[in-house]
């Protein structure tokens, strides 16, 4: 593969083709930044999804997990200030009527600069980019911007109106129109459904702090630049938990839940040069500490969660907006308070591109007889949407029988492939492609002992084994 710009559009053609993702409604022409899931796609994210869930609640005492609604009570965004301060600078060119992201333009400017080996440039820009945004200097970006000579991909001018701020929360309208109507939002994020679930949770599960709440779901945000695939999607789906601790302890479970989350994608079986922690420059003025893991996409190092030390900023605003008090009484302190919240924040879908360009592998197989190769999908087998693929090497001679008994067997386990028709090798290289990482070969050897061949998807490895041992092998990999 020539570069990691063709790596990565690869990628994009190899999801469309084998059934994970396809551009919304497509045969209306798709709708930008939004995605569907396909087949093996939505049992990817689900695997995904699970696996972040045990880990953060099943495996955790103290964490409990709640499913809150989209549509929240409008107040709620003037308390979290998404209603006055959820918005990015923009930039329109006057000559395209294009829209840009301001510290994107910024940020591919100091891209080129790289490319060009021009290092020190690039990390100049770059700090001034992180003083502005930290400033709120607008005009000083939009200076940055002509002085750079910043040009539109479009019209290919420097003609720019000034740097504005745009809101990136959709609204809509409650009620019939008949009936009195208001204009409430799609949540931006899921953890405001968290804090305002706080004391609803803490006491009806009598649950003692330090302890935490977890959710997954979708959220929404007007982005205004769609790129990179499913990256920056408009419709996407979150994984967040907020934990809340004694005011005074955040540091230490700050650093608790840095070293928790990284051991996490670790434990993707990604390799540690992919990941690297990126410290905020800009912090809210009531946050303490805030950080993102990045990891290595093949468009470069790019955040895939978000850790924060919040303080109790959120559940003040909304004791402060609902008048209601959201204290917690610490009885081995005997003391009332607002608890501190350590959020951590991941992106289901990020984190499925992240996978997915981990997994993604083009093997040459040739040798000196014949030219070869194959496209596949090393996912660990825990997240491979199906395990096993179970096919009889011909469809008579009683094969499709036994493989039918394998199925009977493993499929109530889980997700198992049947499939008969041609060549065994074409089989294979199909379920290499959508990440298989077992696949077990029904012979006629099979009829005289009961025994397959397995093969595995990596080393493409063949042994034998007995039928009876198929199931737990593949229980025991899928841990
Ligand atoms: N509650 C904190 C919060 O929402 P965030 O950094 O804005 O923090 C958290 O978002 C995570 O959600 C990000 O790290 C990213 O993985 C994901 N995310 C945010 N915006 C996204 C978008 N437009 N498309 C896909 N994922 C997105």
């Amino acid at each position: 593969m020539a570069n990691d710009t063709n790596r990565f559009q690869a990628i994009i053609s190899h999801c469309k083709e084998y059934g994970f993702i396809f551009p919304s409604s497509e045969i209306y022409d798709g709708l930008s930044a939004v995605y569907d899931y396909g087949q093996y796609g939505s049992e990817l994210k689900k695997n995904i999804r699970d696996y972040w869930w045990k880990s953060m609640t099943q495996l955790q005492e103290n964490i409990v997990g709640i499913d809150a609604a989209i549509f929240m009570h409008p107040t709620t965004w003037k308390a979290s200030g998404h209603v006055d301060g959820f918005s990015d600078p923009m930039i329109d060119n006057k000559d395209s009527k294009k829209r840009y992201r301001v510290d994107h333009l910024i940020e591919a400017r100091i891209d080129e600069l790289s490319k060009e080996g021009k290092n020190t440039e690039a990390d100049t820009l770059q700090a001034q980019l992180d003083a502005l945004i930290a400033a709120d200097d607008l005009s000083g970006l939009k200076d940055l911007i002509l002085t750079q000579k910043i040009k539109c991909g479009v019209s290919g001018t420097s003609n720019w109106t000034d740097v504005r701020q745009f809101n990136l929360m959709f609204s809509t309208q409650i009620g019939s129109v008949s009936e009195e109507s208001s204009e409430i939002y799609l949540r931006p994020e899921t953890a405001q459904g968290i804090f305002v679930n706080f004391l609803n949770v803490q006491k009806t599960g009598r649950m003692k702090i330090p302890f935490g709440i977890a959710q997954i779901g979708k959220a929404f945000r007007n982005e205004i630049v769609a790129r990179q695939f499913i990256f920056r999607m408009r419709e996407f789906e979150q994984m967040e938990m907020q934990f809340f601790i004694r005011p005074g302890t955040e540091d230490e479970w700050y650093e608790h839940w840095k070293e928790a989350r990284m051991k996490w994608h670790l434990s993707l079986g990604i390799p540690p040069a992919k990941y690297r922690f990126h410290d905020h420059v800009k912090l809210a003025f009531y946050a303490k500490a805030a950080c993102d893991i990045e990891y290595e996409f093949p468009f470069g190092f790019k955040e895939v969660e978000g850790i924060h030390s919040r303080t109790n900023h959120d559940l003040s605003r909304h004791q402060e907006y609902s008048k209601k008090k959201l204290q917690y009484f610490d009885p081995e302190i005997n003391q009332n308070y607002i608890p501190y919240v350590i959020e951590t924040s991941i992106g289901l879908d990020r984190t499925i591109l992240m996978v997915l360009s981990e997994a993604y592998a083009e093997e040459d197989l040739s040798t000196p007889e014949k030219t070869d190769s194959r496209v596949v999908l090393k996912f660990p087998p825990r997240l491979a949407p199906v395990k096993l693929a179970v096919l009889p090497l011909t469809k008579k001679d009683g094969l499709p029988e036994i493989a039918r008994e394998i199925m009977d067997v493993c499929k109530q386990q889980f997700r198992c492939f049947y499939e008969e028709k041609d060549a065994i090798g074409k089989r294979y290289r199909r379920m290499d492609a959508i990440g298989t990482p077992f696949c077990v070969t029904v012979d006629h050897q099979t009829k005289e002992d009961r025994t397959v061949t397995i093969r595995y998807r990596d080393s493409m490895q063949q042994d034998r084994i007995p039928i009876e041992q198929i199931a737990p092998l593949i229980s025991k990999a899928i841990g």
